[in-house]
């Protein structure tokens, strides 16, 4: 049984999850935090379905066995191939990512959105019912961004071969006359301002780690797992890969600098 004195999991191929962990420690600032970057296993993106989900379920479950009460699965590549046996498995709050389809199709003057996310995540039947189900009239351009999560994880998204990267990907939606961008991968809402500086103020980007931190606390509150008291939370973070790699990245990403420790 999950006690509300556990902590929140928190988990993605990489850091890219911080994007998502901070509107969830914006929102939920007394809930403890356990940050996992399954970084030996980046990217997620190209990866077989099979290799994710099982990394899905590794991660989850080991949590989970180590008390978390909640788990968001903040990757959204991860939710596509992960999340239902996931949830299968295990009978408390699991939280998954999906680009944010719905509120573009709705706010979209042109007629035409761009989803940016992982080839795994576009190829993926959660994104094509998804696409069913909320594009309505948008016309849908679905791109994949290859090398966008490296850029992310390198640290540098603004030499002048990074930007070219970003144009690479980003030029053929604008083109097509996108005016809503959905950013599909949770790495890509550090990319932001440089996105905003290539497609123009005019564009709308629409990200939604915030959307997922509300839903997260409504899950919790509905199960009356919501932490008790106004203690300040804790934010651990672990790692599958190098710490010492990670370590710099980390503060980078987040702001300030976390604690990180091997994930066992
Ligand atoms: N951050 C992940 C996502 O939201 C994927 C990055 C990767 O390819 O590993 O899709």
């Amino acid at each position: 049984m999950p006690r509300s004195d556990g902590p929140i999991g928190v988990f993605d191929s990489g850091l890219g999850g911080l994007s998502v962990l901070r509107h969830v420690r914006a929102l939920l600032p007394n809930e403890d935090l356990v940050y996992v970057a399954d970084s030996a296993y980046l990217p997620y993106g190209g990866k077989p379905p099979e290799l994710v989900r099982e990394r899905v379920d590794e991660i989850g479950g080991r949590l989970i066995e180590q008390g978390a009460k909640a788990l968001v699965v903040a990757c959204n590549t991860a939710t596509a191939f992960g999340i239902d046996a996931l949830r299968a498995r295990f009978d408390l709050p699991v939280i998954g990512m999906e680009p944010g389809v719905k509120p573009a199709a709705s706010c979209t003057q042109t007629g035409t959105i761009g989803v940016l996310a992982t080839a795994g995540t576009l190829s993926s039947t959660r994104f094509q019912n998804l696409m069913h189900k909320h594009a309505g009239a948008a016309r849908v351009i679905a791109q994949p961004c290859p090398g966008w999560v490296e850029l992310v994880e390198s640290g540098d998204w603004h030499s002048p071969a990074a930007r070219e990267k970003l144009r690479h990907s980003l030029m053929p939606v604008l083109h097509a006359n996108a005016d809503v961008l959905v950013l599909g991968c949770t790495h890509f809402p550090f990319l932001r301002d440089a996105l905003t500086g290539i497609a123009g103020l005019g564009v709308t980007i629409i990200d939604t780690g915030e959307a997922v931190a509300r839903e997260l606390k409504r899950r919790l509150g509905q199960a009356g797992l919501l932490a008790a008291g106004p203690a300040v939370g804790t934010i651990r973070c672990f790692t599958t890969g190098d710490i010492d790699a990670v370590r710099p990245l980390v503060a980078k990403l987040w702001g300030a600098p976390l604690t990180v420790a091997s994930f066992r």
